[in-house]
């Protein structure tokens, strides 16, 4: 034990590929890539070649080279694979019915439902995702070379989709806002918690093989070295209304300021990433850029919201000290890694019109546990008010409204409710993948069936 209490845990850096455990750097550019594996010996030769691209968590205090890559799977690529049946029903039910399939119980309904999905997102073609990450564009192309050589001219594996991403040139996301600041501290992972508030959390809610926080072993895809070390990642490509977004705030506010006020209240940050917690009245952007600070808070002296409303995107997200002895919710049993990334050119500051142009968020969520961190957080905390006694209300900003939404901001005299909000953010599609460890790897490259 240390002097704070916490069992020390030895995790595998060696074997954990490294976009798991890696911050992503900023500034960032990067590429998603999906293939279809229409032949299992050609899927396993791919996975050979990919091997040796592929770099562990190692170092994640010093991020092994300049440039990584992600290799994962969806349940139909582990099938394509040729994965023996008693290993593929080993595997989370959620994984096994792939995102498209629990599409209507996330809220990705009417415009966000499958049947309007980017293809081939959602559909059973997508096998295998690659992630590729690096700071500069250089970097990219010298992995994005190595991953090519692995499927270009390999008959039985066809690349099917791709999106690049990068870092806006402000080093916010496409609402304007810095986002990637609130993660989880993980137990023996040897990054550094950004919330000395937040004890580190057990290895075993993010990497498989490890105690969770309830104290045991969570269920482990079977043969073990399939699913030591390996973990889920749901992606899911997020389209922002950003013009839709200013219009709203800017229709409901009587000056720039007031516009700008309404946003962090719905975000439960500013701009620069400063948390209405500690700066409730305006932005400080010193406080924002500060990693030492911009995530030292709890919501325990605000319990009304009246600094960050309880319905606000982050707080909903991560209600920390908040709900515990309300209602005695394990906060902990729903955190989760995020590595999310933008897409798609800037809307100009000012700018109130949609251009048409595509651009959003990848979101990535990291974890082990797929239905009671992603899915519970999406359903329960982000789709539903009932948590905070609001049950008409959905998440202001990335829930699933239908103009008739309602988001309420406690003030003195009397509260304020935004009505009317309608979806910011539409749902393009996604996949539940596995991301297995560098052991499991060779596994998947050298079984012979
Ligand atoms: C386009 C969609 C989304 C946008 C624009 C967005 C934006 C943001 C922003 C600006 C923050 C505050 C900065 C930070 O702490 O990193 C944040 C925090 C967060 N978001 Fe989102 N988000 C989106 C979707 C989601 C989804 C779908 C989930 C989960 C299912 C999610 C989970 C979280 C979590 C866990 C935090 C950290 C809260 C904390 O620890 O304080 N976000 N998001």
């Amino acid at each position: 034990m240390t002097a704070t209490g916490a069992t020390r845990v030895s995790l595998e850096l060696g074997d954990i590929q490294s976009g798991v455990l890696h911050e992503r750097p900023s500034p960032y550019v990067g590429t998603y890539l999906l293939l279809r594996v229409d032949d299992p010996a050609a899927g396993r030769e791919l996975v050979r070649r990919l091997y040796p691209v592929v770099d562990s968590g190692r170092s994640t205090l010093d991020p092994a080279g300049n440039a990584w890559i992600t290799v994962a799977f969806t349940y139909q690529g582990l099938k394509a694979l040729g994965v023996p049946q008693g290993s593929l029903e080993s595997f989370a039910p959620e994984f096994r019915q792939g995102m498209a399939a629990r599409a209507a119980g996330l809220g990705d309904v009417d415009e966000s439902s499958p049947a309007h999905w980017e293809k081939p997102l959602g559909t059973s073609e997508v096998h295998v995702a690659l992630a590729v990450l690096s700071r500069d564009a250089a970097g990219v192309q010298a992995v994005l070379e190595g991953a090519r050589h692995a499927h270009q001219e390999l008959p039985g594996v066809e690349a099917i989709w791709r999106q690049d991403c990068y870092q806006l040139p402000t080093g916010r996301t496409s609402f304007g806002f810095k986002d990637g600041i609130g993660q989880p501290a993980v137990e023996g992972s040897g990054v550094p918690g950004s919330n000395p508030r937040e004890r580190p959390i057990k290895a075993g809610e993010f990497i498989f093989g490890y105690p969770d926080e309830t104290g045991s072993l969570p269920p482990m895809p079977t043969p073990d070295v399939l699913g030591r070390n390996g973990t889920y990642v749901v992606f899911r490509k997020l389209h922002t209304r950003v013009a839709a977004y200013r219009r709203y705030l800017r229709e409901r506010a009587s000056s720039r300021e007031e516009a700008e006020l309404l946003g962090a209240k719905m975000v439960g940050r500013w701009p620069s990433g400063a948390p209405l917690a500690l700066a409730p009245d305006k932005d400080a952007s010193d406080l924002g850029a500060d990693p030492k600070r911009n995530n030292d808070f709890g919501y325990r002296d605000d319990l009304h919201g009246f600094k960050c409303p309880a319905g606000a995107h982050a707080r909903r997200a991560n209600p920390r000290d908040a709900l515990d002895h309300e209602m005695s919710v394990n906060v902990r049993l729903h955190r989760m890694i995020r590595r999310g990334t933008s897409y798609g050119p800037m809307l100009p500051d000012g700018v109130l019109d949609d251009d048409g142009a595509d651009r959003g968020i990848v979101f990535v969520f990291v974890g082990a546990h797929l239905k009671r961190q992603f899915e519970f957080v999406k359903t329960q905390w982000l789709n539903n008010g009932i948590f905070i006694g609001a049950s008409a209300e959905k998440d202001p900003l990335v829930g699933p409204n239908d103009s008739s939404g309602m988001f309420t901001i406690p003030q003195r005299p009397i509260r304020r409710r935004l009505q009317n909000l309608p979806p910011f953010v539409i749902t393009r599609g996604g996949e539940y993948c596995f991301v297995p460890g560098l052991r499991a790897l060779r596994w998947l490259a050298d079984r012979n069936t």
